[in-house]
């Protein structure tokens, strides 16, 4: 790696000498010093200098006055702000007030022991990390579609559903599709798709500090059909550790590196459910054939326009659609106010095919439950993403 993460703006060589010591050649990436030709360290020639490159950190000093370094960090501060700015100078009384005006993030004394000049450089690392995933989020294209599946009522078919869409994806596009089981508490994609997993999303929010999409990545289960997995916890209690926070932060992470990420979720709307929702491209709403589920989802889309979850592309997918109990699809339209996208039958292949672990759109792809699953997966491979969604996600981070 030769990005490059620190610069230090001092005309000091010697400083540069300490720095590499302190972190005895850990440092993740480039570090350069710049002397500003003989002290001529001033705002205009430090963001000249700068121009392009994407620094983590700039140390300011030593070896500078005071007024001129800060006044560095203000323009920095003002014209870089997802850098983060360090200033190496004797503490005075005065100066913290100083320098968190001009948008220091730490001061560090010139003549600091390697271990206090390691860790000041590793905060400012790290909040340099933060402060550019906040500032510059991924491009629009950069980004998969987060696609999650919703449904008020348990048993309506929304892990057949889920893990078909996948599976349906992963066929059309090998190894760009993740699914996520948000069910925390009886998830079964896991079941669903046959796979023992070794982890868990329970493992993901794990670890302290920011998420790492590279250990997210180990944390997933590969499927027979090029699809990935990050599956639900053993347990109810141990879903508990998942914040409605972090779960949409995981599914963020995991969008950042597939091209669809497809979200099972429990029923009803839970507060984790919105918050993925929040950063969701498409809203599959689901019900079975019955009164009961059609009024339940009506209640539950009334609900989600009051929550203002309205951007998100909505798909009305029908299952059993077959099922003789007096409605038809009219009917379902009129009360849930909703076209229906996709109408999908009863079919005893559906459970057979959980049972083996291969969803229907794979081990049974000609039966005509799996040809209505495919013209799903369709709505997604041949549909562009709806334009207004770039709006939410910029807005809503
Ligand atoms: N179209 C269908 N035909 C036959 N069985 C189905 C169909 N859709 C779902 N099922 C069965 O219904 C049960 C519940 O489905 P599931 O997807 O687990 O629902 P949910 O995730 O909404 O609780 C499963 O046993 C599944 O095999
Ligand atoms: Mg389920």
């Amino acid at each position: 790696m030769t990005d490059l993460r620190i610069l230090l703006a001092t005309p000091e060589a010697g400083y540069e000498q300490r720095v590499r010591q302190a972190f005895r050649g850990m440092l993740n990436g480039d570090l350069r010093r710049w002397d500003g030709h003989l002290g001529a360290v001033t705002p205009d020639a430090v963001l000249g200098q700068l121009g392009d490159v994407q620094p983590d950190v700039v140390a300011i000093g030593p070896g500078l006055e005071l007024d001129s370094a800060l006044e560095l960090a203000k323009r920095l501060e003002q014209d870089r702000p997802e850098i983060s700015v360090l200033l190496i100078t004797e503490t005075t009384p005065t100066l913290w007030e100083q320098a968190l005006r001009a948008g220091v993030r730490d001061v560090l004394a010139p003549d600091a022991v390697d271990a206090d000049v390691r860790s000041a450089f590793d905060r400012a690392l790290a909040v340099a990390e933060g402060r550019r995933r906040m500032l510059a989020p991924p491009p629009m294209e950069a980004r998969g579609r987060i696609i999650t599946v919703l449904s008020p009522k348990g048993g309506s078919g929304k892990t057949t559903l889920s893990t078909n869409l996948a599976v349906g994806l992963a066929m059309a596009q090998p190894g760009r599709v993740v699914i996520v089981d948000l069910d925390l508490q009886f998830g079964d994609v896991s079941s669903a798709l046959r796979v023992t997993p070794e982890s868990s999303i329970v493992d993901a929010v794990r670890t302290p500090g920011p998420l790492d999409v590279m250990t997210l990545k180990t944390l997933l289960t590969p499927h027979a059909s090029s699809l990935w997995a990050l599956c639900g916890p053993e347990s109810p209690a141990e879903g508990e550790a998942v914040s409605a926070e972090q779960a949409k932060d995981v599914v963020e992470a995991l969008a950042g590196e597939f091209d669809y990420v497809i979200v099972d979720t429990c029923a009803g709307i839970t507060e984790h459910t919105l918050s993925v929702l929040e950063v969701s491209s498409d809203l599959v709403l689901m019900c079975a054939m019955d009164v009961l589920s059609v009024r339940s989802l009506r209640k539950e889309v009334d609900a989600l326009e009051q929550l203002g979850m309205t951007q998100q592309k909505r798909h009305f997918v029908i299952n059993r659609a077959d099922s003789k109990v007096g409605l038809d699809i009219k009917d379902v339209e009129a009360t849930v106010g909703l076209p229906v996208d996709v109408a999908v039958s009863s079919s005893r292949a559906v459970p057979l095919s959980m049972n083996q672990g291969s969803p229907v759109v794979e081990s049974d792809p000609r039966s005509a439950v799996a040809r209505q699953f495919t013209n799903l997966v369709n709505q997604f491979t041949d549909q562009p993403q709806r334009a207004g969604l770039s709006l939410l996600r910029r807005g809503g981070r």
